[in-house]
């Protein structure tokens, strides 16, 4: 059986309760810490266990803590990114409906290493559900002085906020989330500098994702030594993956890190198989971000090697054959499925949720939507593709943000592995436009 550290007790009764979270050990990490480490201790810990942010760029999080400006004596703050709207995407709702108290507990140990005395988490609007848990959590956690003044009478002080965002998805950009966090409009800043050394309110701030900060103080208690043994190279510990598409078990799976593509997909203890026995046609690994892949590059490289879920192993091969761990958000797609509706799908949230700053996005976005849309539709041309290759080109690597890049990314990437079915879609438009109609393999010496 897997090591569970986050998810171990998502199903005990009452865990979302201070008392039973207790009574299972929890805020034992947030007494060793104030009580017997140094701020700069835990930082320490953090780094040994090679703990990489699991909000998507997978950046070391120890690393990013001890970039965070500690001389201008100016004050310094933790914002918890809990905004979580990427498509395919839905782990960090669960972990905070299910047990709130550990990214609490975590926030506590983590505010305290980076030397804050007010911290936020920052929730996306529409988990109303899931924000009076937290506040409910929270709360408790007050009343019981782990948080506000001289918690645990070690003298450190702890204010933490839960905020609800209006439910865009760019508010999960760190920036933008501190933008809107001071009350305006969520706009990505242009960096330098940082957060660490100017985030909110242009004091020094740390962001972290919800899964980064509920994975301390298991560090915390067990070290970062121990941490490190977890996994498989530079992807240490475990990772929550949210499941879902034509799976027969979609859901929210623990998985510890360099586990076989293949075995994730189709052993019992995770997703089951493919749904009423169909064959996988494709998978985008890492949320709808990532590079799409199809079934025979997601389960092995292009080297013939069993492609593992870790950040190094997805990406092997880079973008010509590899993808990315992302976010975890794991989709996967039958034979059934359609990649060129899907891919304008995709297009379409990325368009609505642009933010407008940069003209690369702001219009690249829309135009893809459109040529995605006309050639779903039938009434593309054989122009559209390049077309769609060289506008995803022009916002790569051109924006404030990477927004940009994740909307580029999984158009280029159906384009580079799903050429033939554009190309079917076009030259067959009374066929493709059919409902239900789907591109199959042996169309390609048609279109060829
Ligand atoms: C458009 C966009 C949306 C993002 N949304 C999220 C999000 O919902 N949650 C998250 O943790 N990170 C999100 N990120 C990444 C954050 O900018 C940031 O890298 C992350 O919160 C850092 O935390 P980590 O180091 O713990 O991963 C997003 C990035 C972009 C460009």
């Amino acid at each position: 059986m897997a090591i569970k550290i986050l998810s171990e007790h998502f199903n005990t009764p009452g865990i979302e309760t201070l008392e039973v979270y207790r009574a299972k050990g929890g805020y034992r990490a947030v007494e060793k810490a104030l009580k017997t480490m140094s701020p700069d201790e835990v930082v320490e810990e953090v780094k040994k266990s090679g703990l990489r942010g699991r909000g998507g760029a997978g950046f070391p999080t120890g690393m990013k803590w001890s970039f965070i400006d500690k001389k201008s004596g100016n004050p310094r703050y933790l914002v918890c990114n809990a905004d979580e709207s990427e498509p395919g995407t839905f782990k960090d709702r669960h972990l905070m409906a299910k047990s709130p108290h550990s990214l609490v507990e975590g926030m506590i140990v983590s505010s305290y290493a980076l030397g804050a005395n007010l911290s936020y988490i920052y929730i996306r609007g529409e988990l109303l559900y899931v924000l009076r848990i937290l506040e409910k959590a929270i709360a408790e956690a007050y009343a019981a002085g782990l948080l506000g003044k001289n918690i645990m009478g070690t003298g450190y002080d702890l204010d933490l906020f839960v905020t609800p965002g209006g439910g865009a998805y760019i508010c999960g950009e760190e920036t933008a989330l501190i933008e809107s966090l001071e009350g305006k409009r969520g706009n990505p800043r242009n960096k330098p500098p940082f957060p660490a050394v100017k985030g909110l309110w242009q004091n020094p701030t740390v962001v972290n994702n919800v899964e980064t900060i509920a994975a301390v103080p298991w560090i915390v208690n067990n070290t970062g030594d121990e941490y490190a043994k977890i996994g498989i190279g530079r992807s240490t510990g475990t990772k929550l993956i949210s499941a879902c598409g034509h799976l027969n078990k979609p859901g929210v799976y623990e998985i510890e890190l360099g586990v076989p593509v293949e075995e994730f997909i189709y052993s019992d203890e995770y997703c089951g198989g493919i749904w009423k026995g169909r064959k996988l046609k494709a998978v985008v690994a890492g949320g709808s971000s990532v590079p799409i892949l199809p079934a025979e590059l997601i389960l092995k490289t292009a080297n013939g090697e069993n492609r593992l879920m870790s950040y190094e192993s997805l990406s092997d091969g880079g973008f010509a054959t590899g993808t990315m761990l992302g976010s975890g958000g794991f989709i996967a797609y039958d034979e059934t499925s359609c990649i060129v509706r899907n891919t304008w799908n995709f297009s379409r949230f990325y368009h609505h949720e642009s933010c407008g700053q940069c003209s690369p996005c702001r219009e690249g976005t829309g135009w893809m939507e459109k040529v995605l849309h006309r050639i779903e539709n039938g009434h593309g041309s054989m122009h559209d593709i390049d077309l769609l290759v060289d506008v995803a080109k022009k916002i790569e690597g051109n924006t404030i943000c990477p927004l940009g890049d994740a909307a580029a990314w999984p158009v280029a990437s159906a384009i580079r592995h799903f050429r033939h079915e554009f190309e079917w879609h076009i030259q067959h438009p009374a066929e493709a436009t059919k409902p239900g109609a789907v591109y199959k393999p042996e169309f390609a010496a048609v279109t060829a």
